[in-house]
Parts: C-alpha cells; structure tokens; sequence
C-alpha cells in the first residue's frame, strides 16, 4: 500500500520552475530518503506534501484519499493531513516545559486530558526524554532540543512523519546517535518517515530507500543503498554518492586510451559498459579501486602520499591528469609509496558515463 503517493507535481515560484512534474512513490512503514544538493526542490517536496504549498499542477495522495489537486479543487489544509513535522529551523517553543511543547499538537486538537498524558508520555520514551517533562528548552542540549521536536512530530502523526534535515545542526557523534534513535523507533513503530538530507551518509546509514535527485529537482535514482552504490544511474549519482575520479577517455583503434595521453591504454577492447554510439566517454572510478601494481602497463607518478594511520591517501598524476587513491594500510601487502615514484595501476571497478552528462 503506498502511502504517499505524488503524481506530476509542478511548483513554479514566479518563473523558476522548481518542481516539474515530479512523481513519487512512498510505501508505507519505511524510511524513504530525499537527497539531494542545496536548492534542487527538497523542502518545496516537503512543504507540498504537508500542504504548505499547492502546486499548480498534478495530485498528492496520502493513503490512498486525494490532499491536493486543482484540476479537482481540492486542497485539503495542513492540519488535516496528519503528518507530523521536523524541519531543521522548526525549533521547540522557548516558552513551553518539554511537556508542553510535545503536548501541543494534541492540545490543538482537544484531545482529552488523559489521552494527551498518554500520547506525550509515549513519544517522551521514544525519543529517550522519559522524566525531562518539566525542562525548559534552554536547560537541554541541541540534541535533546531536536528529540523533543521528533516526539511532538510523533504527537501529530504516529504513522507519518516528514523530517526535512532535522540533525544537520548537531555534531558528528549526536547525529549518529540520532539516527540510530530514529531508525530503532521507526521499526517499533512501523511509521512512514520521509527523510530529507543533503547528506547522503546519513541517508544510506538510515533509509530503506533513497531517492537522489537532481540539481534540476528530477529524480536521478531511487533505490536501496546497495542498488546505488553498485550500479549508479548516471555520472551525477556517482559523483554524489563518495569520493570519485573522472578521467576523460576516448575510442581509438579499437581500444579505450587516455584522452590527454593517447599512449595510455585503459582497455585493449571496447568493454559491454561503453555508452552505446558514442566515441568518447568519461571513466568514473573510486580511489579505493585504484591498486598499485607494478606489472601494470599504466604508469603514473606520485604527486602527493599521506598516512592515515589505516590508510595511504595518495594523489597520482596519470597523464596529466590528477587522480586519488586510496589504499588500506597491509592489504595486498601495501607498502607506502614515496612522492615522485613511477608506479604501476590497475583500476578495478570501472564505469563509463556518457560525457555530456557533466553536473
Ligand atoms: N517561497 C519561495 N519563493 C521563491 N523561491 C523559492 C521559495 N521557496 C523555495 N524557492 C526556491 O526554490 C528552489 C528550491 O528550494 P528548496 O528550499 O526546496 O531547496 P532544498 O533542496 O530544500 O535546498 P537546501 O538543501 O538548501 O535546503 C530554490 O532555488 C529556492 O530559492
Ligand atoms: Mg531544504
């Protein structure tokens, strides 16, 4: 059953066209990830969905029942659409006890006094602030701050949030925290959690499916971490999704070589990955897929070598062009190289992207 679903949705803020017909699906009882840069669309999607904005075009379904639609006149509002809400600049009121604030939405709603002390001490637990209903906002950390506005989320909506970069503000360790919090009490919970980020990390380590998108606020891939990892749609989801190389190649005699050295075959045949009818292309590969080899016929020099206690980071120059690497101290019996050392490579895991597709 999806739970959401969003058919063709344009938004248009004057004569930026942000969203065009954008469709997506969300299944209920997962944890969907919306990644993408800055200003791609992310919390216009957001702010659709939870009825904030009425796009000029298109539908959005929620369980099935119709939110929003002009061609329908229909445009049902926010309240009513029970989802609860994180946004990152969706501070906690200053004024209101811990209790109070998460009480708010039920509060709002007139639920009964016994049910509002039930609800809130519910969602107190899930977000491990049992016993803090009497703090004030300014006598909790940042991290706190944020799990009383995910228990007043939970207050609205036990089945459906939508957190539009709810962590981004803490540090490294808390964020960690967090998600792990958020994914144990999305599965106790089964609710439906749109997770919106532009860090792709915390998406991978928390979703059961991301949708990446583009600058352009299309879709460029949706799919498990994995599916992304290992078989990126394009050279965009590469690129966003880690550390990548690109090195411009091109079709000659038969064989793949280095655009900028010719002398440098990459493949001594067309390998089934090339983009179909073109005779150039861009060879996308991670640092870590980078080996030195000595019998390799791929040489290259050592521009920069830096230990990292479990790794070598190494910057190589391969004609001319400036490529990372990444090896893992005592693997393949790695020894360090030194800058200005002529090495061998082999690349392994290569992929090839048409060229035009440039971000
Ligand atoms: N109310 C508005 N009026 C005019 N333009 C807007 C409005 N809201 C958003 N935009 C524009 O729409 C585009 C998308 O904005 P949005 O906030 O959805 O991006 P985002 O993906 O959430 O970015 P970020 O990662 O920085 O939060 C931006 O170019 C933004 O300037
Ligand atoms: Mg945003």
């Amino acid at each position: 059953m999806e739970k959401i679903e969003l058919d063709k949705i344009c938004v248009r803020f004057k004569d930026h066209t942000v969203l065009k017909d954008f469709s997506l699906k969300i299944p209920s009882g997962q944890i969907i990830g919306i990644v993408g840069p800055s200003g791609c669309g992310k919390t216009t999607i957001a702010r659709s969905i939870c009825g904030f904005i009425n796009p000029e075009s298109g539908s959005i379904k929620i369980d099935g029942k119709l939110m929003c639609s002009r061609q329908s006149h229909v445009n049902i509002p926010p309240e009513e659409r029970k989802i609860g809400v994180v946004f990152q600049d969706y501070a906690v009121w200053p004024h209101l006890s811990v209790y109070d604030n998460i009480a708010y939405p039920l509060k709002k709603r007139k639920a009964p006094k016994d049910q509002i002390n039930d609800q809130v001490q519910f969602a107190m637990e899930q977000v491990n602030l049992k016993g803090y209903d009497k703090y004030m906002p300014s006598q909790l950390s940042g991290g706190q701050q944020q799990r009383v506005a995910i228990a007043r989320a939970l207050t609205s909506s036990g089945d459906l949030l939508i957190m539009d970069e709810p962590i981004t503000n803490l540090d490294a360790k808390l964020r960690e925290q967090l998600l792990v919090e958020i994914r144990l009490m999305q599965q106790r919970l089964g609710t439906t959690i749109i997770y919106i980020t532009h860090d792709q990390e915390a998406a991978m380590q928390l979703c059961d499916r991301i949708a990446i998108l583009n600058p352009d606020g299309s879709i460029a891939q949706i799919g498990t971490d994995e599916e992304i990892i290992k078989n990126p749609a394009s050279r965009f989801v590469f690129r966003f999704i880690g550390v990548s190389n690109f090195l411009p190649v091109i079709l000659k005699d038969g064989k793949v070589v280095l655009e900028n050295d010719q002398s440098i075959v990459i493949e001594p045949i067309v390998p089934d990955s090339w983009p179909a009818g073109q005779d150039q292309a861009d060879l996308g590969i991670r640092p870590m897929d980078i080996v030195i080899d000595s019998s390799s016929s791929i040489r290259a020099s050592v521009t920069q070598s830096v230990f990292l206690g479990n790794m070598y980071n190494y910057f190589i120059s391969l004609g001319g062009l400036d490529i990372r690497v990444q090896r893992i101290t005592g693997q393949d019996n790695e020894t360090e190289c030194k800058e200005g050392q002529n090495i061998g490579v082999k690349l392994l895991q290569k992929r090839y992207f048409k060229r035009e597709e440039k971000a």
